[in-house]
């Protein structure tokens, strides 16, 4: 593994190139945002289509509003409340903002990541560091340096932070209408309950909504995909029973299944999710069946089923 520390991790991505970086929620594949090189590389190497926006990273609230041309009081709260924290914030952006990063959107998504060695990158490097998960696009996200080997090899320098304890990416925000409506288009560990506890108690009377549809572009129907099918079946379920329900759907056979019952924690499956759905492959498993228990409907398990929804082959 090409691991590298954080003043060459620096010097890196300030030559144009890319470097993963841990955080709290699943590693990075960071580039400059001074870079148009670094920032190209990012797509390349990912293989990213250019119409989904990069979150940008920073170390703090005044870098973020940096890049903003309307930094509401919402921002600045929910900024001071959850950061360094598993929460990016969509404002709009102003003209140091390359288009690259948001995809020509005239919005960028900032975050102040919870992880004590990309903090020091991010406080010795000008601005801030763009970076998406560090896996090819659609696939499942790296929550290891292990992970992202797995996934690119030598030829990305990574910075190795150990695990990544959130195990989800961040829940994204969209502050709207000059602060006055907010919306997750992308739910996570933060929840909307947890945002409006903070914003009530400041005196703001707002509600926070999940957003229906995939708003944010890049919220495709298929990610986070694991190599062989995840089907979410119901509770009584029957492997022996009923597995030609999924055989005659997929026109595959299947011999060795992985019944995979979920903690009812939701911190330590979100924590678990991701190397879970890699891992299960790796054992030689040929099929992932999960369920949806009673316990799994409470408003911090939305994040979970959001990434499984999107990585499921099926649901019976
Ligand atoms: O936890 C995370 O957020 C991780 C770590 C590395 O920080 N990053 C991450 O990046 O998940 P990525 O590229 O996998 O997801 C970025 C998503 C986009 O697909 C889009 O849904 C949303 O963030 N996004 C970014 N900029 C946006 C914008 N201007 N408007 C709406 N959504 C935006
Ligand atoms: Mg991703």
């Amino acid at each position: 593994m090409k691991s590298v520390d954080v003043l060459t991790a620096k010097k890196i991505l300030e030559g144009g190139d890319v470097v993963a970086l841990p955080t709290e929620t699943v590693y990075g594949l960071g580039g400059w945002i001074h870079s148009e090189q670094g920032l190209k590389k990012i797509f390349s190497v990912k293989e990213r289509p250019f119409f989904d926006p990069l979150i940008v990273h920073v170390d703090s609230t005044p870098k973020a509003r940096a890049l903003s041309s309307e930094w509401t009081d919402v921002h600045e709260l929910l900024a001071q409340k959850f950061w360094p924290g598993p929460l990016t914030l969509i404002t709009k952006k102003n003209t140091s903002v390359h288009p690259l990063i948001t995809s020509g959107l005239d919005s960028v998504g900032v975050r102040c990541p919870n992880h004590t060695l990309t903090l020091q990158l991010l406080s010795k490097i000008e601005g801030g560091i763009a970076a998406p998960s560090a896996n090819k696009f659609g696939k499942t996200s790296p929550t290891t340096a292990t992970h992202v080997f797995e996934e690119f090899g030598n030829t990305i320098s990574i910075l190795d932070g150990g695990a990544s304890e959130v195990g989800i990416e961040s829940t994204v925000v969209g502050i709207l209408d000059g602060g006055k409506k907010i919306e997750i288009y992308r739910p996570g560990f933060i929840t909307a309950s947890m945002l409006e506890e903070v914003l009530v108690h400041q005196g703001f009377n707002l509600k926070v909504t999940y957003a229906e549809s995939p708003v944010a572009p890049g919220q495709l129907k298929h990610h986070y995909m694991p190599r062989i099918p995840l089907v979410i079946v119901p509770q009584d379920f029957n492997w022996n029973l009923d597995k030609n329900l999924i055989e005659d759907q997929l026109h595959l056979s299947f011999s060795n299944p992985k019944i995979w019952v979920q903690s009812e924690d939701p911190l330590l499956a979100s924590r678990e999710l991701y190397e879970s759905l890699r891992k299960f492959d790796l054992e030689g498993f040929d099929i992932i069946l999960t369920s949806k228990l009673p316990a799994h409907n409470s408003e911090a398990w939305l994040g979970i089923w959001n990434r499984l929804q999107k990585a499921k082959t099926l649901a019976l």
